[in-house]
C-alpha cells in the first residue's frame, strides 16, 4: 500500500516538475553585482523528434542590459552554425527594472532532430565583471500515453486498495454502533 502510494506521488511529482530549477545559479560579480541564472540549471529536459521546443535561458542581473551578453552555443558552436537551415532560431530580450535586469536568450526549434540528443546546450553569460554557464540536455521522452497508462494503473490500484482496506476496517467494527443509532 505505502510503496503504491509512494509510485503515485513519485509519478505525480515527475509529470509536474520539468521545468523548475530547484537551485538557481547565483554568482556575485567582482563589482559585486548579483548575476543568477534563473534558468537552466545543468538538466535535461524530454522531447519528441519531430516536435517543436521552446528553451528559454533567464538570467537575472544588477546590471544594465547593456552590460551583459547572453547566448546560447551547441556543442561549443554558435546556434546559427549548428542549424545551418534555421531549424533553430535564436532570440534574445530584455526587460529593466529598476535595479534589476532579466535577460532572456530563447531557443525555438521548429522541430526537434535525433542529433539533438547528442549535443549540449549550452547558455552563455558574458559580462566585463562574470561569465557563467549552464547547459540543458535534451533526452528522446517517453511516449505520453505510456506515463498516463501507467498513472491510470497506479490510481486504479491505490484506489483498489484503499476500498479493501476500508471493507477490512468496517467489517471488523463491533455490531454495537449501528444498533446503538435507534
Ligand atoms: C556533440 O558532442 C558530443 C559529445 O562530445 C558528440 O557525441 C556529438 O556527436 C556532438 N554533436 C555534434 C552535432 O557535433
Ligand atoms: C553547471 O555546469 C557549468 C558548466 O559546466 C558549471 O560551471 C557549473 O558549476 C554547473 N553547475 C551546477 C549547479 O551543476
Amino acid at each position: 500500500m505505502i510503496v503504491l502510494l509512494a509510485v503515485f506521488v513519485s509519478l505525480c511529482i515527475s509529470v509536474s516538475s520539468s521545468n523548475v530549477c530547484e537551485t538557481a545559479a547565483q554568482n556575485k560579480s567582482t563589482k559585486g553585482h548579483t548575476i543568477q541564472i534563473l534558468y537552466p540549471c545543468n538538466n535535461t529536459i524530454e522531447a519528441v523528434v519531430g516536435s517543436k521546443l521552446e528553451v528559454t535561458c533567464t538570467v537575472l542581473a544588477e546590471l544594465h542590459p547593456a552590460e551583459i551578453l547572453v547566448y546560447w552555443l551547441a556543442n561549443q558552436t554558435f546556434i546559427e552554425e549548428y542549424s545551418r537551415d534555421n531549424r533553430i532560431k535564436e532570440t534574445e530580450s530584455e526587460r529593466k527594472g529598476t535595479e534589476k535586469s532579466y535577460l532572456d536568450a530563447t531557443l525555438n526549434f521548429s522541430k526537434v532532430e535525433r542529433k539533438d540528443f547528442a549535443v549540449t546546450f549550452v547558455c552563455v553569460i558574458l559580462s566585463g565583471e562574470t561569465d557563467l554557464a549552464r547547459y540543458i540536455s535534451i533526452k528522446p521522452a517517453v511516449s505520453n500515453v505510456h506515463s498516463h497508462i501507467a498513472i491510470a494503473v497506479a490510481v486504479l490500484i491505490s484506489i483498489i486498495m484503499i476500498s479493501i482496506c476500508m471493507y477490512k476496517l468496517l467489517k471488523h467494527k463491533p455490531p454495537q454502533t449501528y444498533v446503538n443509532i435507534n
